[in-house]
């Protein structure tokens, strides 16, 4: 809807007593959201209007408007206008575990780099690191365009590592639902010395949300809990009776199922009381579901956060993912181990339901598809709105009037974007669009990167973060964890099998 020229005008007159100088991106070519259709609209050369913190308005070239004279204008035109990408499960603060995990398997990482690891919380990563890590790691999202961020943030093994993370999140000036870890840490000195966990855990929530400096920034705190089981037990009650308490923006769990255990978790929250509330639940992968999770999911208006290139690394399989897309959002999970871009995961999704289809016509059934089961408007709407709705927020995940201004503006210019937006700017930004094309982002209408840079001091960022990883770096190749491979019991199915390498060198052995 474009909004009348006296509307847009009187809006500018209000937001010019604001704290925030009101923005306008001239000229783009809008990807909006209707609520109504439930749809993307493309709105070809027409300018957004941002006052504080929220969208004003959108107007097209032939509608009249003076924006206010304190108004920021920026020409946005030749370039895609898109809502902010939302990540709906994240491990922050494990950046400097890159390049360590190319190989892991999920029994691997959780046996040696997960967060209940010696090398994790036995007591070489301090504060400072679980900060450092955090903030460069939602950093990489910024700059990719992510907006938004369901942080699991199980690096709470000591309560100074806990309010590290917090501060790290809230440094990094993304929309962040920081979502405190609340579970057990058997290796940490913490708990060995003053025994940390969950009761005390429980203390510091209500402490960090009282003490309120993430008031003053876009992130929020909610809980991240994994030890929901039934029969109901103090625990369980204690932390749900807490979210409730401290009013959690979301509570966030993981659960696979199938070989890994944990099947029927939305049945088990059922069960429990825990999951027709008000309250979002998130549940990460979720790769097991039963029909009858699936239809809880559905009749509660809960998610699940399909992380495609995390279950495809670590193998954690789709069992049944693609039964419960429209309660699915897309997340990234430990970006420490692969690509930390929404848009990325977009596409590796959207092309493997693809494959999925085909691969039962063609090789099943032996025939060939006339069409193409999955669009790139579908995979937009998992990587923006289903972020928003997982979180239960019509406000984020798109552009329409009155949502956030959480905005990422592409540069349609490069050789791989030249001419695709004019012709489908939602088919550039899923298909051909890199992170090199991520011009600006906005977060609560504010630019936190600018004609391609992220607005901190990146190179101080950078200085501190070399320094921490090569000492975590070091303490994993004094443990010998690089190239381990777990062998040994991991969940209900047993002991982990050794599967054949795959090979493209020729001749004998592997090479690699
Ligand atoms: C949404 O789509 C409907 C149906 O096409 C249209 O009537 C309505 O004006 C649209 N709303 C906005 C905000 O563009
Ligand atoms: C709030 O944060 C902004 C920067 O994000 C800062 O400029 C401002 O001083 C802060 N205000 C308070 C009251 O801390
Ligand atoms: C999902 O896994 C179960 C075993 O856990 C199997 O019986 C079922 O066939 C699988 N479903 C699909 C769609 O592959
Ligand atoms: C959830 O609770 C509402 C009332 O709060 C009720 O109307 C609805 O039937 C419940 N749904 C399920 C699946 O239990
Ligand atoms: C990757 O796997 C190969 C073969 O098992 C191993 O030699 C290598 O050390 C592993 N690399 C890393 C970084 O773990
Ligand atoms: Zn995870």
């Amino acid at each position: 809807m474009m909004l009348t020229a006296q509307l847009v005008i009187l809006l500018g007159l209000l937001s010019s007593h604001g704290a925030v100088a009101d923005v306008l991106l001239r000229g783009g070519t809008v990807i909006s959201f209707n609520h109504s259709t439930e749809s993307l609209d493309i709105l070809p050369d027409t300018s957004v209007h941002i006052v504080g913190d929220r969208i004003a308005g959108f107007y097209d070239s032939s509608s009249f408007f003076r924006p206010s004279a304190g108004t920021e204008v920026v020409d946005v035109s030749g370039h895609i206008v898109s809502p902010g990408f939302v990540d709906a499960h994240r491990h922050a603060w494990s950046t400097q575990y890159k390049g360590l995990l190319s190989n892991t398997t999920f029994a691997t990482y959780a046996a040696f780099f997960g967060a209940t690891t010696p090398l994790s919380s036995g007591g070489t990563w301090t504060a400072d690191d679980v900060y450092v890590g955090e903030r460069a790691g939602l950093l990489e999202s910024l700059d990719a365009g992510v907006t938004t961020v369901i942080d699991h943030a199980h690096h709470t093994w000591s309560p100074e590592t806990a309010e590290a993370g917090l501060r790290g999140a809230i440094a990094s000036g993304l929309r962040v639902f920081w979502c405190y870890a609340v579970q057990d840490y058997p290796v940490s000195p913490a708990t060995t010395d003053s025994g940390w966990g969950p009761q005390k855990q429980l203390e510091q929530i209500k402490a960090l949300v009282e003490k309120g400096e993430w008031k003053n920034s876009s992130t929020r705190i909610g809980i991240a809990f994994d030890g929901v089981a039934e029969p109901l037990n103090e625990l369980d009650t204690a932390v749900f009776d807490l979210a409730k308490e401290i009013d959690a923006p979301v509570m966030t769990l993981h659960a696979v199922g199938g070989p890994y255990g944990g099947d029927g978790l939305p049945q088990v929250l059922s069960h429990l009381g825990f999951l027709n509330t008000s309250l979002p639940i998130v549940i990460s992968h979720a790769s097991f579901l039963s029909s009858t999770d699936i239809a809880l999911l559905r009749s509660t208006d809960q998610f699940i956060a399909l992380t495609p290139e995390s279950e495809m690394h670590y193998g954690l399989d789709h069992n049944s993912t693609h039964l419960v897309q429209e309660q699915a959002a897309l997340g990234v999970d430990t970006h420490a181990t692969f690509s930390a871009d929404v848009i990325g995961q977009a596409r590796l999704w959207l092309q493997s339901e693809r494959l999925r289809v085909f691969h039962e016509l063609l090789t099943v059934q032996g025939r060939v598809p006339a069409n193409n089961p999955m669009s790139v408007n579908q995979a937009f709407l998992l990587a923006t709105r289903n972020g928003g709705r997982a979180l239960r927020r019509d406000d984020l995940g798109v552009l329409a009037v009155g949502a956030k201004a959480d905005i990422t503006v592409f540069s349609a210019t490069s050789p791989n974007m030249l001419g695709v937006a004019r012709v489908n700017p939602v088919a550039a930004v899923v298909l051909h669009s890199h992170v090199g094309d991520v011009k600006h982002v906005l977060v609560d209408g504010v630019f936190k990167k600018r004609d391609g840079r992220i607005l901190v001091d990146w190179k101080d960022v950078g200085t501190k973060f070399l320094a921490s990883q090569e000492k975590i770096r070091k303490a994993a190749v004094a443990a010998d964890l690089p190239g381990q491979v777990f062998l040994g019991p991991f969940g209900p199915a047993g002991d982990t099998v050794v599967v054949d390498h795959v090979d493209v060198v020729r001749g004998a052995g592997t090479g690699y």
